[in-house]
Order: C-alpha cells, then sequence, then structure tokens
C-alpha cells in the first residue's frame, strides 16, 4: 500500500499529465476542453501542489466569459483534434455577447469559481491574495449578476437551469423525468418507438472511451443533444430560450452551491475593501431565503423545483443532501439531512455517498449520476458537515473516499457499495479533491 506522500506524489503526475499548457483536461481522451466546475475542483487541489498553476487554471477559465457576464460550461480546446467539430456543434458566436475570439458552449455551470478563488487565495500571502482577489472579483461579480439578471425573471432568489449539463449531475432522475415530460420532440418518439436508439451509439464519443452501462441511456443521451439543438437555435439567448419552454428547473444543487458561492463573493469583497452592488446585496440575501422554499414539509426533505408549475420534482438525489454546503440551512435542517445520511435505505453504504439512495428506483452500482459516488459531492458534503459541527461524519466521507483512491487511483466515480471504479481514469477532480483531503 502506498503512503500519503506516495499517493499525493502519484495523484500530482495524474494532474500534471492531464495539463494541456494552460488548464487541466478533466481527463485526457474523455474531457479534453476547459469544464467549468471541473476546473475550479482542480484549482482546489492544485493549490497544494503549485499554487501558481492553481491561479492559472482560474485565470484560464475567465477567459471564455461572455460580455453579458455569463461562465460557459465548456471552453473548446483549439489545440485538440475534435475542436472543430466539437465547437461547430456549438456554434456559441450566433449570441452577440459570446467572445470573438474563443469557442465556448452557450449553457453555464454550478459557480465554484468563488470558492475555488477564496481556497487558491488561502495559500497566498496577504498582499498577493489581495492582488489575486483584485484580479478575480470584477469576473465573479459579472457572473452572479448575469445569473440574477438572466436566470430569476421572478426575481425570487433562486436560478433557473435550461439543460441538465447545467447541473453539473447529467442524468440525475428529476432531471431526466423532465427531459421525457418536456422535451421530447416528435422524431425522437419515432427513434424511441422504433428501438431505433442504438444507432445513437455510434455517434457518441463517451461510450468509445466508457462502458454503455455507465454513462446516459443512448435516449437520454439523443434528448440532451436535441435540448442542446434547440437552444442552438434559439442563439443561446435566455429571454427566448424561457419563452415557451416548460424545461426549466430551479435546480437544489446548483442553488445549494449558488448561496456558498455568494458567502464566497462577499468574503472576497470584504477582503479587498469593496462594497458590493446594492442590488446584488439585496439578490443575496433573497437566495438565501428562498432556499428554504425547496423544503417539501411532507416528505421532510428539499426538492428542486418545476419553474412554471412550482411543482416539486419528488426524486431524492445527492442533491438533497447539499443544502448543508450552502451553509444557511437551520441546525434543525442540518440534523435531519445527516439522518438521512445514516440511513442505510437511502445514503449510508460502505462509500458514501451515493448520487441517488440506495433504495431508489434509479439506481445503478456504476449508473452514471445515477448510484456512483462522485468525489466531488462528498467533498462538497464534506465541507458543509464540518461547519455544522459533524466532524466525525465528514472524516468518515473523506477517508472512504481516500481508500477508494488508494485502492483503484482517481476514476470518475466509484461504486457505493464496493468502491469498484468507473467512468474516466485519471480523473482530474478526483485527484485534486483527494489531494485537498489528504493536505
Ligand atoms: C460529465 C459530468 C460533468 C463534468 C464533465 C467533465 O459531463 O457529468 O459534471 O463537468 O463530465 O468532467
Amino acid at each position: 500500500m502506498k503512503s500519503k506522500k506516495e499517493l499525493v506524489e502519484h495523484l500530482s503526475t495524474v494532474l500534471s499529465d492531464n495539463w494541456s499548457g494552460t488548464y487541466t483536461r478533466p481527463a485526457a481522451h474523455l474531457y479534453p476542453h476547459q469544464w467549468l466546475w471541473d476546473s475550479c475542483f482542480t484549482a482546489i487541489g492544485l493549490r497544494h501542489i503549485d499554487v501558481v498553476k492553481a491561479q492559472q487554471e482560474l485565470r484560464s477559465l475567465i477567459r471564455g466569459q461572455w460580455s453579458n457576464g455569463m461562465l460557459p460550461h465548456m471552453i473548446f480546446n483549439d489545440k485538440h483534434q475534435s475542436f472543430t467539430k466539437d465547437s461547430n456543434i456549438w456554434q456559441s458566436k450566433r449570441n452577440p455577447y459570446a467572445p470573438d475570439d474563443i469557442a465556448t458552449s452557450g449553457i453555464t455551470q454550478p459557480p465554484l469559481l468563488a470558492e475555488a478563488v477564496v481556497k487558491v487565495g488561502e495559500k497566498l500571502p496577504l498582499r498577493e491574495r489581495r492582488s489575486w482577489y483584485q484580479d478575480m472579483y470584477p469576473a465573479i461579480v459579472r457572473y452572479h449578476e448575469w445569473l440574477y439578471a438572466e436566470r430569476d425573471p421572478h426575481g425570487d432568489g433562486l436560478v433557473v437551469l435550461i439543460h441538465p449539463w447545467e447541473s453539473g449531475l447529467d442524468n440525475s432522475p428529476p432531471w431526466i423525468e423532465q427531459l421525457h415530460r418536456h422535451a421530447k420532440p416528435w422524431w425522437v418518439r419515432i427513434v424511441e418507438k422504433l428501438r431505433l436508439d442504438s444507432f445513437v451509439r455510434f455517434l457518441r464519443r463517451d461510450t468509445h472511451y466508457v462502458p454503455p452501462g455507465q454513462r446516459l441511456r443512448d435516449i437520454d443521451a439523443l434528448l440532451y443533444h436535441s435540448v442542446m439543438l434547440r437552444l442552438r437555435r434559439k442563439n443561446w439567448m435566455t429571454e427566448n430560450i424561457m419563452d415557451r419552454s416548460h424545461f426549466l428547473v430551479e435546480d437544489l444543487a446548483y442553488n445549494s452551491i449558488f448561496v456558498r458561492a455568494n458567502q464566497h463573493l462577499a468574503e472576497i469583497a470584504k477582503a479587498i475593501g469593496h462594497e458590493l452592488p446594492e442590488e446584488l446585496i439585496d439578490n443575496i440575501a433573497t437566495t438565501e431565503n428562498s432556499l428554504e422554499n425547496l423544503w417539501d414539509s411532507y416528505y421532510m426533505q428539499y426538492f428542486s423545483r418545476h419553474f412554471i408549475t412550482r411543482k416539486f420534482l419528488k426524486q431524492p438525489t445527492i442533491a438533497t443532501l447539499l443544502p448543508l454546503y450552502s451553509g444557511s440551512v437551520t441546525k434543525e435542517r442540518a440534523e435531519q439531512l445527516v439522518a438521512m445520511l445514516k440511513n442505510k435505505d437511502l445514503f449510508h453504504s460502505t462509500y458514501p455517498i451515493s448520487s441517488v439512495p440506495l433504495n431508489s428506483g434509479y439506481f445503478k452500482e456504476h449508473g452514471y449520476w445515477q448510484g456512483p459516488t462522485w468525489v466531488n459531492t462528498n467533498w462538497m458534503v464534506a465541507d458543509g458537515l464540518e461547519r455544522y459541527g459533524f466532524t466525525d461524519e465528514a472524516r468518515h466521507i473523506k477517508e472512504q473516499s481516500l481508500r477508494a483512491v488508494e485502492a483503484h487511483g482517481p476514476w470518475e466515480y466509484f461504486s457505493p457499495k464496493d468502491g469498484t471504479p468507473a467512468g474516466a481514469e485519471n480523473f482530474s477532480w478526483t485527484a485534486a479533491l483527494i489531494i485537498d483531503f489528504i493536505s
């Protein structure tokens, strides 16, 4: 067995192998481009090895910021062979706010930038930390302002997502159900009826690298693509996209992360003596209060909510526990969530925390976001648990994550039952966050 030092060395090598020259690829073959929340998690680990590189990772990320403030979920790597194909699929330049000199996707991803900036800042001496914050502050303010301006049209404080990829939890059950209910065009119905969906397999990149049983179903992949095409037809203009669409979700994971991101943004502003814009301060307060509106007092848990009907999407998932990370829920709520975490029918497995409860009809040990344990969600839940004083529970999650990685290496996800690995091998955020756990 490797010592902790040897393990950190090994994980650092994985990160340097995945380094593209300006940022860290999530996984060398499967994910060659730069992803928003991946780079944030990666920087959180990278800061322990090379803080300058961690800064470069995040600076590279804000290159892709749109002039309206949006941070895209992907920046395409123009040195990679898939660049032309991938950037042509998205055609971000159809939107007037997209940058001219860089190709990006047209949607966003969970707002972890403020967290990553603060974590990297912790590793810098005071003077450098201030200038680091000064550099990053405007981008974060503009991003959070954009979320309120475009994604919270009713001003109720909760951000609306328009594609499951924005949640980062791609095939999480509430999204899959919404997808089939609200986003199935006639031609996909025909493909489904004639059972032609397996032909989609030939067009997919992910299943070249990862066994199909560990990814999205073909029909779901086709639907994701068709939603993306619809958004592209609307030129990635939020207003046009939200008009008449019913595929709109106030996502629990995203909003829990947003609450925390706002706290970090306020911390950055304070450290550099800036006042946040007044409107932003008001919006931030509304979001903190509104998270509690996602609590269902009958089912005694938080859910995502449909934006138009205001109905809860009653599928518990790893998002159920993320209000712990927000830090804004009461101690009583935190205790209720911890009880779910410790319940053997729900989330208490040998290698916690499964991405859906063990008793969910969706549960599949290696089924992407429908069963496996992911280190990034473990990191967020453990971080929240610590802040609420549940240190033993947090330690257990970290220890078991470490054990799975010690045994198999930093894979993309693991079976919550026996820790067997799945998805992409040598996955950057797993490597980075385990380094953070050890450090
Ligand atoms: C998958 C994950 C997403 C991640 C991306 C790159 O799509 O679901 O969360 O950002 O891969 O690693």
